[in-house]
């Protein structure tokens, strides 16, 4: 049995209708049950930023999050795949017309992802005073709650319609697919046939 943990949404659809192709039987969360068994795979549904928890603490052999989810918690999996979905990037943006004063020594930074920010300012030797939030980070310049943002931008569509530039790209991410330590030990051929199914479905 291997058991899989899924960041709630459009990542766990897209994951199990992978799994649906390659067994060619429907793979789906029932009505609001969080757990789904089926063949020889447990699927747990749980938070996106969750999802490293349980795979590093071994509550779940592999786990499906962003790149960009793995940098910010720090956690200590193995990264198997890259599904090449979600492309996104974090990048830094502020108030169009405004620009930011790298010879500063500090920066009031929003984010939801404060450790990424963190240490992107760090190596611009500037210090980061976080304003942690946790959704709509793009109104924070537009209200004097920061100089700028670290967020997410996949079309730039929100920062555009809220009168944000971009400013830099700090990193890119996709969906990985990653293993606990020890389960790639003591579950090594289950985990890589699994995998290598998913690489011929998706045609990695
Ligand atoms: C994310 C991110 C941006 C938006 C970027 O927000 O925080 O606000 O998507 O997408 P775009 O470049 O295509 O416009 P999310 O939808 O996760 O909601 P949130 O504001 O609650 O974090």
């Amino acid at each position: 049995m291997i058991t899989i943990a899924l960041p709630k949404g459009r990542v766990a659809d897209d994951t199990l209708k992978i799994f649906s192709e390659i067994f060619k039987t429907e793979f789906a969360f029932e009505n609001r049950k969080l757990i789904l068994q089926k063949q020889d795979f447990t699927f747990l549904q749980v938070r996106n930023q969750d999802v490293p928890v349980y795979v590093e603490r071994g509550a779940c052999d592999l786990g499906v999050v962003g790149h960009d989810v793995l940098l910010e918690t720090g956690a200590r999996v193995c990264e198997m795949l890259d599904l090449n979905i979600g492309k996104c990037r974090i990048s830094i943006a502020t108030k169009a017309g405004k620009e930011i004063d790298y010879s500063k020594g500090s920066i009031k930074v929003a984010t939801k992802m404060q450790n990424i920010a963190k240490d992107f300012f760090a190596s611009r030797a500037m210090a980061a005073d976080i304003v942690k939030l946790y959704g709509s980070i793009e109104l924070a310049p537009l209200v004097g709650l920061a100089d700028c943002i670290v967020d997410i931008v996949e079309t730039g569509e929100t920062l555009r319609q809220n009168g944000l530039v971009e400013v830099e790209s700090i990193l890119t991410s996709s969906v990985r697919v990653v293993a606990n330590e020890n389960s790639l030990a003591t579950k090594r051929a289950d985990i890589l046939s699994i995998i290598e199914k998913i690489k011929v479905q998706i045609g990695a």
